[in-house]
């Protein structure tokens, strides 16, 4: 199988907060990729800033030693790496005060028709005072778009503030909300596998599904992101944003076509049906839990609260709960989500559990016939399989077999798997917000999410204990159970 690579047009990226974690584990290795692989036209010019000092020569280094890995990995000839090396300049520039600003102006004066890309690596206390600056520079032209990383705030409240800083120097229209998740090839095929096959979706509601498993493990624990993710949790981190998003793609309805407008009703309506998390259904239904010193696939490891230093906190590492939604398509089938840090395999899938046959004909010696199952594997191993019943082979009667239909698509297509941002960075330069959120959607999801942080603050309560290494507290396995049902932790570590 070939790719098909579209070149862009020319465009300049300024990266705020160019030299840190995101820059350089993410953003530079992603744009070196799409010019490695000729997506990048001659005028494509990368522009850093942060408050640190440096020169543009430095800044190649500190580039150079980002994509270093990459390099080793593809084997890219040196003028290539010296063709992106030679795209970057840099402008230390801060947010509070004047200067570096001329000099950004000025770098970017003699391109006003070109398209210009602010991407906002950085806290999001930040976004308001680099908009208003951006203002006041002049640097926001019409063909300006401006790039936001999660998180958006800590509640509806925090969001809205966020929302309305930037909203004050850039339209809607030219604002990129990034979730990455729905930059992932294998999220993306969702949408093809529900909407370019008849197969599915006559089956894709309650009569059919008996219910749906979202889950995002993660084997790592909080590495060096402890001072973040304290103030945030599983819940804002990773539940209010990827988790959500994989639910509505998973719920909506199918959209009238692909348009960023299209989809994002669509997933907008999902979140709006969402049944509130009040909190007489908290109990039953949600699950929150932080890990203890255990074991990794590296050897023992530390808990969360050694890992922080701090012995008194209360954020939770590990969300579980039962998502409803009310709407004719799903009523009946709940959404069980699960998701932290620290458990025994990184695996990203979404299981959808179809319901038994209505009328069983065959005799007991043949077995029970087990309701179909699709798997879609986000990651790793990026593939979806679908668990089919058949006969046995060879003599010996009718005995029933439930046997898997996997696709691998390393296998089917043999080549590299994209990372998400080479896709999403590709998307703004283009202009097709529809794999961004739109502000209404960040606001429905924030609404259902707020209540439920409200509830444990209220009830004070504890994220449960659950050692390193294990899917998560008892209650998790019990919260599922409850309902007859399990966790599908099949081919999982
Ligand atoms: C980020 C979260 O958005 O997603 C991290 O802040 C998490 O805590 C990461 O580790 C997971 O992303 P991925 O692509 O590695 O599954």
């Amino acid at each position: 199988m070939t790719t098909r690579i579209i070149p862009v047009d020319d465009f300049d990226l300024v990266i705020f907060g160019a030299t840190g974690d995101l820059s350089q584990r993410k953003l530079l290795p992603a744009l070196f990729h799409r010019d490695e692989q000729g997506q990048l036209p001659d005028g494509a010019c990368i522009i850093g800033t942060s408050r640190k000092a440096m020169s543009h020569e430095e800044f190649r280094t500190f580039a150079a030693e980002a994509i270093a890995p990459h390099i080793a990995a593809s084997n890219t000839p040196d003028a290539v790496v010296q063709r992106f090396l030679a795209r970057l300049r840099y402008y230390a520039a801060e947010a509070t005060r004047d200067d570096g600003w001329i000099s950004l102006e000025q770098e970017l004066a003699d391109r006003k028709d070109v398209i210009r890309v602010f991407y906002l690596a950085v806290g999001p206390d930040l976004f308001g005072a680099i908009c208003a600056r951006l203002g006041q520079h002049g640097l926001v032209t019409e063909k300006s778009r401006l790039v936001v990383e999660k998180p958006l705030g800590k509640s509806g409240t925090s969001a809205n503030a966020v929302n309305d800083a930037i909203g004050k120097v850039f339209a809607e229209p030219s604002i990129y909300r990034i979730d990455h998740y729905l930059g992932k090839e294998t999220v993306q095929n969702l949408m093809a596998l529900r909407f370019a096959n008849l197969l599915f979706e006559p089956l894709w509601n309650h009569k059919y599904v008996d219910h749906v498993q979202i889950t995002v493990g993660e084997t790592l624990g909080v590495e060096g992101r402890a001072g973040y993710y304290d103030t945030a949790g599983a819940l804002r981190d990773m539940v209010q944003n990827h988790m959500l998003q994989l639910l509505c793609l998973t719920a909506m309805e199918p959209p009238s076509c692909l348009s960023a407008d299209a989809v994002r009703d669509e997933k907008l309506k999902v979140l709006k049906s969402l049944k509130p998390m009040t909190a007489e259904r908290l109990e039953s239904h949600i699950v929150r839990g932080q890990y203890r010193a255990g074991a990794a696939a590296s050897g023992p490891v530390p808990g969360y609260l050694e890992e922080l230093g701090n012995d008194t906190s209360e954020t939770e590492t590990f969300v579980a709960l039962k998502a409803e939604l009310r709407s004719w398509r799903w009523n009946g089938t709940p959404f069980y989500l699960r998701t932290g840090k620290r458990l025994p395999s990184r695996v990203s899938e979404i299981v959808v559990q179809f319901r038994a046959i209505p009328h069983n004909v065959f005799e007991a010696s043949a077995g029970p016939p087990q309701p179909n199952r699709l798997v879609i594997r986000l990651q790793p191993n990026e593939g979806v399989k679908l668990d089919l019943m058949i006969k046995d082979p060879g003599p010996g009667g009718m005995r029933l077999q439930q046997v898997p239909v996997d696709m691998t698509f390393k296998e089917v297509f043999n080549v590299r798997n994209p990372d998400a941002y080479e896709r999403l960075l590709m998307d703004v330069v283009r202009g097709n917000q529809t794999l961004f959120m739109r502000r209404d959607e960040v606001d429905a999801a924030w609404a259902w999410i707020d209540p439920i942080l409200e509830h444990w603050k209220a009830a004070h309560d504890m994220p449960k204990p659950y050692t390193a290494g294990t899917w998560g507290p008892a209650s998790a396995i019990a919260l599922i159970e409850r309902d007859g049902r399990t966790w599908h932790d099949e081919g999982h570590a």
